[in-house]
């Protein structure tokens, strides 16, 4: 490969690469060998169709051949405890699949992702069969046994099992009253009732604002749930003695956190659920492999490139990299394409190597990257991440290519 030009830093480590990725792939064997935390590739799906920027339509088994050459080189760049992520729609998923088990090994398979990119619109309705609204991420391990995934949050809406309060959480639990969450937010606001606060301030912002006070006041917010006879003696002990007692009885079970029981059932605090998420205090669970929560309408404008067919959002990209890398980690993708997993592991101040075939890399990729180096880039996840710019990269071509 031949350097073309360094950007900012010129300590960087950052490679954008121009050429086809499999003699870059080969060539970044020598250096990076087990040294890749991260692999995300959005390779072209085969679509049938023919984009703007590249060819989405290729013989299924010229498209086969291509990833049996590309995934085995991208397996001896990970770490021992590396991820990769493999982005693609249903055409193919089901053949990349079985390939990626042959490859990686069928233990070393994590999850299947499944991904909603859009809704049903228009014309886009009549369909011969259910529209099709989501894509997947197939996420394997070089590794398992090495791999450890940095658990990751998302905010929930409205938790309507969170429908209890302690009224007089600061005096001892034995003379705690538990009331109705709504009721006690209705008298608050001066209602005698729940109907009438509903009457008065309209039923949906009354839950609203019943669930704000809720998480305002999360370490008093408790669901009732029911006690299996698996979860321990001491408090299945605790449930039956509680069906006849008056009131709340505990179990204290340091260091663990103490069992509190109301008439047969486990009292759960809704300060449990509270994390913080982009710098605010949030009821959150923890994220599955259904991932509804990332718009992919409105992303055309990110790092400032129109890249129609393919673009991701970077906040799909910031997921996978910060479920999978530590800061100053390396995360490859080699069909970068406008070029979102380099910008997005930028701003994340993770060292990336990006690889794209396209004239788009010089359109595209260099510009975007430019501006986030720059600090002008202020789209994305820039504002969540508190990038202000800084770092640099350099660009190589490969032998052959045209850049
Ligand atoms: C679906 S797009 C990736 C889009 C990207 N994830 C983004 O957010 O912009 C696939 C990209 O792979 C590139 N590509 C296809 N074959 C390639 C190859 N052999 N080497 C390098 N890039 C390739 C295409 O030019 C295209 O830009």
């Amino acid at each position: 490969m031949t350097l073309v030009e360094t950007y900012g830093d010129p300590a960087t480590e950052n490679m954008l690469i121009h050429g086809d990725n499999l003699p870059a792939l080969q060539a970044l064997g020598r250096d990076y060998a087990g040294n890749i935390k991260c692999i995300y590739i959005d390779p072209p799906y085969n679509t049938g169709s023919s984009f703007e920027h590249y060819e989405d339509d290729i013989e299924h088994n010229v498209w086969l051949d291509q990833m049996a050459t590309r995934l085995p080189l991208l397996r001896g760049l990970l770490s021992p405890d590396g991820v990769i992520f493999v982005h693609i729609d249903d055409k193919e998923m089901a053949y990349l699949r079985v390939m990626m088990d042959g490859v990686f090994g069928r233990a070393n398979f994590l999850n299947t992702i499944v991904v909603k990119t859009s809704d049903p619109s228009g014309h886009k309705v009549v369909n011969p069969s259910p529209y099709a609204q989501t894509e997947y991420i197939l996420m394997y391990a070089k590794d398992r046994r090495s791999y450890a995934w940095f658990t990751q949050y998302v905010p929930t809406g409205n938790d309507i099992m969170y429908n209890k309060i302690v009224a007089n959480i600061e005096e001892d639990y034995s003379n705690w009253r538990v009331e109705s969450l709504a009721g006690h937010y209705a008298r608050l606001l001066g209602y005698s009732d729940i109907r009438s606060a509903k009457a008065a301030r309209g039923k949906l912002d009354f839950e609203a604002d019943t669930w704000a006070f809720a998480v305002r006041n999360a370490h008093r917010v408790c669901q009732l749930t029911a006690i299996s006879n698996l979860a321990g003696k001491a408090i299945v002990a605790l449930r039956e003695a509680s069906k006849n007692a008056p009131g709340v009885l505990r179990l204290a079970r340091p260091p663990l956190d103490d069992v509190y029981v109301l008439g047969g059932r486990q009292m759960y605090f809704l300060n449990a659920k509270i994390k913080t998420i982009d710098n605010a205090e949030v009821v959150a669970r923890p994220l599955t492999n259904l991932w509804t929560d990332i718009p992919f309408n409105g992303i055309s404008y990110e790092g400032d490139v129109i890249f129609k067919n393919g673009k991701k959002p970077e906040k799909l990209l910031r997921r996978c990299i910060e479920m999978s890398t530590a800061p100053g980690d390396r995360v490859l993708d080699c069909y970068l394409g406008s070029g979102t997993t380099a910008a997005v592991a930028h701003k994340l101040g993770r060292r990336w190597i990006g690889i794209e075939s396209g004239e788009h890399l010089l359109t595209h990729c260099l510009p975007r990257l430019r501006r986030v180096v720059d600090g002008t880039d202020e789209s994305g996840v820039t504002k969540v991440t508190a990038w202000r710019g800084g770092g640099g990269f350099r660009v190589y071509k490969t032998d052959g290519s045209p850049a």
